[in-house]
């Protein structure tokens, strides 16, 4: 969900609704904000997307110079007016929006409700400033002192923005397992749960810890920990420009983002490879150097793209540096009882830096005493500050809820980890480094290319944007391409698409092929060309339909194949970052003949700050 919140001397309500749509890609079943004037509080909350908010409040009073807003990714309670955010005490008079869970809402609930409170929502969050406003009365507190009782009472994740219309100077917000940056203006404060709403106005910006609440009024702010030791926030810079949350005349963000892999793989790579003379340089992991030459295993845990992205990274890794690589979700991970030792390294990767699974699955990796390797978009997000070193992809800011860029990103860090890896070890010899490295120079090169085969793309959306089902083939690291090429599918189409690796079609999905049944296979010329071929010929023997990315100049699988797309010959680890641009057009191409929203597509959020 995204959380902003504002005071100041402007009027707060264009700056918290323009804040809402920057952060929209966040959650977008419903938003709300709180604005206090003298007046009162208002309050308008709907359930849809943040448009139908700002119609919906187009007539109403919206002054005040003190506002907050949230917009909702559903957890406790279906989307609906009554539960979208803020939501209110029992008294009316304090207000709450909340990223995150509350755990132990019900017991809190039972027992407030035996003092006396009703609820106006089915939402654990409206528990939570109920409790604040009974723990206020019956101590006798001040607001923040509540607040700091209240949240040592909960179990789960919060980031959470307080008003109190009887205190209209002032915001509480705090966190913990759920991100919130605070933005530093003059004689103004603004609170995001990320940086974007924030960028236009200040580039100062403090990143709350867990476990603190921070006091903000216009002038001042006040940062304590949950057990009462005040704390000197750092104030950082921000590196994020408007630009790069802004279409850039795409018709969307997701295009934009597939558009611009050239630039952000270059970015991946920049400072870090010297072709010429064979060698990678990664700043962030290189006082773990020793550590590196002497493992067991690597353990690499992410969920979603980033985990398709971890299994690339174990072929890589595995035939490069000849490290065995495990890789798990992380959310299997950590609630199972895993053998993990202070000789192993834990790759996480993670595009928002935030995923809660992500985040506990190293918490428990770390307790257990093995060191940390964080890869992330978002620099300065939980994920890179939990961890004991790591490498930014560099993506930029990736808006398209679906993961484009960043995946190709995360691809690039871990190609150049496997090589890092494999040059420190000494399993990779210096003229085969500085050939490889000289090919992943060019690769953005490759990508321009690759991405210019869009029209032929287009046609063959056309074609089978009315299938029911796909399935992704795919053999070596053409597996996880193909497991991203259907995730891709079923998320921006709804179209129903499983990857499979493409020997395993026999011992199942074959069931399902008829000539209804498009079938995507990656049959680029590399290891395993040959024995891809003989999967086309099973599918075709059963009347499917299939569509091949194929290595220019292929003329093998173009006299099988109903449909090829061209990529440029590459040395096989270079496959997944090229075979996979097809695939993302693909997708959105589809995605956009069906009529859906491909960059806010249903039931999904950019950032699962839940588990
Ligand atoms: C969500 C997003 C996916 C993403 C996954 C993991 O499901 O919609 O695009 O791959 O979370 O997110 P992370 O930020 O950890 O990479």
């Amino acid at each position: 969900c995204g959380i902003v919140g504002y005071i100041g001397y402007r009027e707060a309500w264009p700056i918290v609704l323009k804040g809402l749509k920057r952060l929209e890609y966040r959650g977008y079943d419903s938003a709300g904000i709180a604005i206090i004037n003298e007046g009162g509080q208002n309050i308008y909350k709907k359930v849809g997307k943040v448009a139908a908010l700002e119609e919906f409040a187009e007539s109403q009073d919206k002054t005040g110079t003190i506002a907050m807003g949230h917009t909702r990714w559903a957890t406790h309670g279906v989307p609906s007016d009554r539960n979208s955010h803020p939501h209110t005490s029992n008294n009316n008079k304090l207000s709450i929006i909340h990223n995150g869970i509350i755990e132990n809402y019900a017991t809190l609930k039972e027992e407030l409700i035996s003092r006396g409170h009703e609820f106006k929502s089915d939402t654990d969050t409206e528990v939570l400033i109920h409790l604040i406003e009974e723990i206020q009365k019956i101590e006798q507190t001040d607001l923040l002192e509540a607040v700091r009782l209240a949240l040592k009472e909960v179990t789960g994740a919060y980031a959470i923005v307080i008003m109190d219309r009887e205190n209209p100077d002032q915001l509480i917000a705090a966190r913990k397992g759920s991100p919130m940056v605070i933005g530093v203006g003059k004689g103004e404060y603004f609170i995001a749960s990320d940086a974007t709403p924030i960028i236009e106005y200040t580039k100062n910006v403090i990143y709350l810890n867990d476990h603190e609440i921070a006091l903000v009024t216009k002038d001042d702010l006040l940062v304590k920990r949950l057990d009462n030791v005040v704390q000197s926030p750092l104030i950082q810079e921000l590196e994020l420009k408007l630009e790069m949350l802004e279409k850039g005349g795409f018709d969307h963000f997701m295009l934009k983002e597939i558009y611009e892999q050239p630039r952000s793989i270059r970015d991946c790579m920049r400072g870090r490879i010297y072709p010429e003379e064979g060698k990678v340089q990664l700043g962030g992991i290189k006082e773990f150097v020793e550590k590196l030459k002497n493992i067991d295993r690597i353990i690499i845990v992410a969920c979603g793209t980033s985990w398709h992205a971890g299994l690339v990274g174990e072929y890589l890794i595995e035939e490069y540096a000849r490290i065995p690589v495990e890789v798990e979700y992380a959310s299997e991970f950590r609630y199972r009882n895993p053998i993990i030792t202070e000789k192993d390294v834990v790759i996480a990767i993670s595009q928002s830096g935030e995923t809660a699974d992500t985040m506990a699955a190293i918490e428990m990796a770390k307790e257990r005493g093995a060191t940390i390797f964080g890869i992330c978009n978002v620099a300065g997000a939980s994920i890179p500050r939990l961890s004991h070193a790591g490498v930014y992809t560099h993506a930029g800011p990736e808006i398209g809820v679906a993961s484009t860029k960043a995946f190709t990103a995360q691809v690039t860090v871990l190609t150049l980890m496997a090589f890092y890896m494999a040059q420190q070890k000494g399993t990779i010899t210096q003229s085969k480094l500085i050939s490889l490295l000289t090919e992943l120079d060019s690769i953005p090169d490759k990508i321009q290319i690759a991405l210019e085969s869009n029209d032929i793309i287009k046609e063959v959306a056309a074609k089978i944007k009315d299938s029911r089902n796909c399935l992704f083939l795919g053999r070596g690291s053409g597996f996880p391409v193909a497991l991203e090429g259907a995730l891709k599918l079923k998320e921006i189409s709804y179209i129903h698409a499983e990857g499979y690796p493409a020997a395993e079609m026999k011992h199942g999905p074959i069931a399902l092929i008829d000539e209804e049944m498009p079938v995507v296979f990656i049959a680029t010329q590399n290891s395993s060309y040959e024995k891809v071929i003989s999967n086309i010929q099973e599918v075709k023997a059963r009347k499917g339909k299939v569509i091949a990315i194929v290595t220019k100049g292929d003329t093998e699988v173009k006299k099988m194949a109903d449909y090829c797309i061209e990529i440029p010959d590459a040395d096989e680890a270079f496959l997944p970052l090229l075979a996979t641009i097809p695939l993302q057009l693909l997708s959105y191409h589809i995605a956009v003949m069906r009529g859906c929203n491909v960059d806010q597509p249903r039931n999904l959020a950019k950032s699962v700050t839940v588990e």
